[in-house]
């Protein structure tokens, strides 16, 4: 399903393959598309999804895969309305947006996790009752802890938040665009990055200069902890 373009506020970027993508900020319009056919579908053989859901072998309900599309069209809209998230999308070149990616600027984790706590109850709530409540709860927790030993030194940090490739389109370099695009990002503004990576995602992030920094495992896999550092700011145009 294709899009209608948004006010022109593209940034065209070299990819990897054939011809330039488009990188567009993300508006309200964009939310169900995104969350129904990037963020949700990509998101599903990740361990956090699988720790929220634990039975790949039970299929959803139509009312139960719509409840969590939901939930993830709200995460999308509170990155929004937030404004803290710089949040991008990208194209592939039939038009179709297919991925998504986000980060923020973060002083500090331990009040962000704090402050991140009722949303998420009332979130997960809404689709998960209490037991998938509690399975989120319960993974979130080490890796809010990871993520304050991690960063809890630096200063400022972008933080990669999302990151979403719809799965027919992954491997044809969109990931690659929109990470080479929040690096340029992080090097303008001369921060260290740091992310909590899917098995998937370090292949991803290791290619930009992300390191391994530390784990918290998951009995759906392993999420790494990863930081890049600092990059020499790119000298001033004349
Ligand atoms: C991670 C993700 C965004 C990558 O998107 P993508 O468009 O496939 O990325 P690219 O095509 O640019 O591939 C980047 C690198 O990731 C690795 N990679 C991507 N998909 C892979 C797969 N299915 N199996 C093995 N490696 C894979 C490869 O190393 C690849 O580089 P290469 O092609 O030069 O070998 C996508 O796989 C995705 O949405 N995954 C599910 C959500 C997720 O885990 N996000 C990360 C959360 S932290």
């Amino acid at each position: 399903m294709a899009l209608a373009m948004p006010p022109c506020n593209c940034i065209s970027r070299p990819g990897a393959e054939e011809r330039p993508r488009d990188i567009e900020t993300v508006f309200m319009d964009d939310v169900d598309h995104l969350a129904r056919f990037v963020d949700y579908p990509a998101s599903e053989s990740g361990p956090l999804f699988r720790s929220m859901f634990p039975r790949p072998d039970i299929d959803f309900s139509e009312q139960q895969k719509a409840e969590i599309i939901e939930w993830h069209a709200d995460g999308i809209k509170e990155a929004i309305t937030g404004g803290r998230t710089h949040l991008r999308k990208i194209r592939h070149s039939d038009g179709i947006v297919v991925g998504l990616a986000g980060w923020v600027l973060e002083r500090c984790p331990k009040e962000q996790a704090t402050s991140n706590k009722n949303k998420t109850t009332t979130e997960i709530a809404k689709v998960g009752g209490k037991q998938k409540f509690k399975n989120w709860t319960g993974s979130l927790e080490p890796l809010k802890k990871e993520r304050q030993r991690a960063i809890g030194h630096l200063d400022i940090v972008c933080r990669i938040t999302i990151m979403s490739v719809c799965p027919e389109y992954q491997r044809q370099g969109l990931g690659s665009i929109l990470m080479q695009h929040i690096c340029e990002d992080m090097d303008r503004l001369g921060r260290h990055g740091y992310v909590l990576a899917s098995p998937v995602g370090v292949k991803l992030y290791s290619k930009f200069g992300f390191e391994a920094v530390g784990q918290v495992d998951t009995p759906y896999g392993p999420i790494t902890s990863m930081l890049r550092g600092r990059q020499p700011r790119p000298s001033l145009r004349a």
